[in-house]
């Protein structure tokens, strides 16, 4: 996720850019900068770190011009640099600003007849790409060099020869266009334009907008014309970042479909029914010497790691051991050249994490990082891994972000298992799988008021339960954690197996239970768990399969999901209980993205 803004008009534009990249700077935020065309010139200052940095540097620096394109960065591809930052210009002539990921840019980068590249970034082979297709009509090169580009973008894209345009387009990555009197104000949603103008248009997935002062003129692909809607805005600052939502952790409880999408682009071999994770950096001799994995993680990262754990067994029947970081670094734990060890972390700052990546490359392992923030220190020191690419996420309980490493794991697990175990046919039929996981999100999302409605009867219990067996017993967890961490309540994750092992004494009819019991193979043993506890007189809430009519004789509530793999059962099983929490917390006036006594990232042991 990035931020891009955009401005064409009679007024100075470098102003109205630089507050736009403080309202966008929520969608990420490890470098910046602005390019302003003025007198056939294009001149741009970047700079590494928040926005703040590049204003103190643009400050002493005039740059006049009415028109002029910016970006607040999120790394997806390459390091946080200056040369990495955006805009990108090529020939001095055109620049580029873009919110996405190019899956494709290596295939576009072959074809580049004169590839002087500065930066290790996708964007800047799409504007190589963009600037080779110009032929004198800017509209034309950027629609046409898009019928040949995969992935995702939001672009906007300036040129010297045409000092009056600007040119944007989309596909799967948002932007609005605001219209003012004679001027336009584009950018990755409405916040950066809300001084200025309220009359807005959205672009839609696969148009291309060709902004000028006289007017806008917008075309899809296929050069057909669009006719679009103006929308009144009536939101204010605040929940425009927020995308309308009442705040960050409903947005990205929301995002979650899309973002999935993100982490598995490009990393699927549909031919031979495998996953491809370049950032594993391994030979295949090496890649078979690997005889156990090992993850090393705190908090949801931990939760995300458990199912890993499953799946790394399962698919490629290799030892998986997971640990808190926080503890295996004071134990003596043995492994050796022969273990893989990932360190899971959002942030990739997590202290507890870094110190035990650190111990276990001191004893041999090959260490891996899967991380959402680029370029962080974890990522930095792992040296080598995968990033999830969740985007930003701002609240303080994670959501997006384990949903993905889900994913990443999920990949890795079906990439070894590819080697040694799992079968093409297998791994076909969990790539098709995954690619229908968004899709379904989107219907349990769809279930929001619902969730809400069941909340509402369970927020004055002090103590809840949740259960859950096999890939639904991390699930369990992570929702327990959720609803600690952001409505107070107590809430403990059990494994329905161990109830009757201590955890049942605690069961009454004042302690509701919250069961995870998906139609997979331990269905019926989960079952029984809701039996036991329904004896103890306990109001049980079920996550349960599309369908199962027969799960209501049992429960007090129902919440469905839609089917899937077992081992992806809870890509889609986890999202109902953030909602759970959510609906919880908000009605006993929490402050759900700051929950009390909790920081997004912990840098200290
Ligand atoms: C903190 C946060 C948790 C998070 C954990 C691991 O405890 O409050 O929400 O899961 O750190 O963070 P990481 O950034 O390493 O995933």
């Amino acid at each position: 996720m990035c931020g891009i803004v955009g401005y064409i008009g009679n007024k100075q534009v470098l102003p109205i850019l630089m507050h736009g990249l403080r309202d966008l700077e929520y969608r990420g935020y490890d470098s910046a900068g602005v390019a302003v065309l003025d007198n056939g010139k294009i001149s741009r200052i970047r700079e590494v770190g928040k926005v703040d940095k590049l204003a103190k540097k643009v400050d002493g620096e005039k740059l006049p011009g009415n028109i002029g394109i910016a970006h607040t960065r999120w790394a997806t591809h390459g390091g946080v640099t200056e040369f990495n930052a955006h805009p990108h210009i090529v020939d001095g002539k055109l620049a580029v600003v873009h919110n996405g990921i190019i899956e494709n840019y290596r295939e576009l980068k072959a074809k580049l007849k004169n590839p002087k590249l500065e930066s290790e970034t996708d964007t800047e082979v799409l504007a190589h790409w963009i600037y080779q297709h110009y032929k004198g009509d800017l509209v034309e090169a950027v629609r046409k060099s898009l019928l040949e580009v995969r992935g995702t973008y939001g672009l906007v894209v300036m040129h010297v020869d045409h000092p009056k345009q600007l040119v944007a387009a989309r596909l799967g990555s948002p932007l609005a266009i605001g219209i003012g009197e004679g001027e336009y104000y584009i950018a990755s949603d409405v916040t950066p334009m809300l001084p200025y103008t309220k009359q807005v248009t959205f672009l839609d997935d696969g148009e291309v907008a060709s902004i000028n002062g006289d007017g806008l003129k917008i075309v899809n692909l296929r050069d057909e014309i669009i006719n679009k809607t103006v929308t009144e805005i009536d939101w204010d600052q605040e929940t425009a970042q927020k995308g309308g939502f009442e705040n960050f952790m409903l947005k990205e409880i929301f995002d979650q479909p899309v973002v999935f999408e993100d982490a598995i682009r490009g990393r699927l071999d549909m031919e031979e029914g495998t996953a491809i994770l370049g950032g594993i950096n391994l030979k295949q001799n090496q890649l078979k010497g690997i005889k156990r994995i090992l993850i090393l993680a705190e908090g949801t990262a931990m939760h995300a790691g458990l199912i890993g754990k499953n799946a790394f067994e399962r698919l490629a029947n290799l030892p998986t051991e997971i640990d808190f970081s926080s503890e295996f670094r004071y134990r003596d734990p043995v492994i050796g050249e022969d273990t893989l060890a990932f360190a899971l972390s959002q942030s990739g700052e997590t202290a507890d994490t870094l110190m035990a990546i650190r111990e276990a490359k001191r004893k041999g392992a090959v260490v891996r990082g899967i991380i959402n923030v680029v370029g962080s220190t974890i990522a930095r020191e792992a040296g080598a891994g995968t990033y999830i690419h969740a985007g930003p996420e701002l609240a303080v309980a994670s959501t997006k972000a384990f949903t993905n490493m889900v994913a990443v794991l999920l990949l890795y697990a079906l990439e070894f298992g590819r080697f040694k175990f799992t079968s093409v046919a297998t791994g076909k039929k969990m790539q098709q799988a995954l690619l229908e996981i968004p899709e379904k999100m989107n219907e349990v999302l769809k279930r929001n008021k619902e969730i809400k409605a069941i909340a509402e009867k369970y927020k004055t219990y002090a103590n809840i339960l949740f259960i859950g067996r096999g890939v639904n017993y991390p699930v369990a967890l992570e929702g327990a954690l959720k609803l600690k961490e952001i409505s107070y309540i107590h809430a403990e994750g059990l494994a329905g197996g161990a109830l009757k092992h201590g955890p049942l004494a605690l069961v009454s009819k004042d302690v509701p239970v919250v069961a995870i019991c998906t139609q997979n193979q331990l269905y019926e043993k989960m079952k029984s768990n809701i039996q036991e506890v329904k004896a103890r007189g306990a109001r049980v809430l079920v996550i349960a399969s599309e369908g199962d009519e027969e799960i209501k004789e049992i429960a007090d509530d129902v919440i469905y999901v839609p089917k899937t793999m077992e081992l992806l059962e809870p890509l889609l099983n986890t999202i109902p209980l953030q909602l759970f929490a959510y609906h919880i917390a908000v009605a006993l006036g929490r402050d759900v993205d700051r929950p009390r006594n909790l920081a997004k990232s912990v840098t200290v042991e």
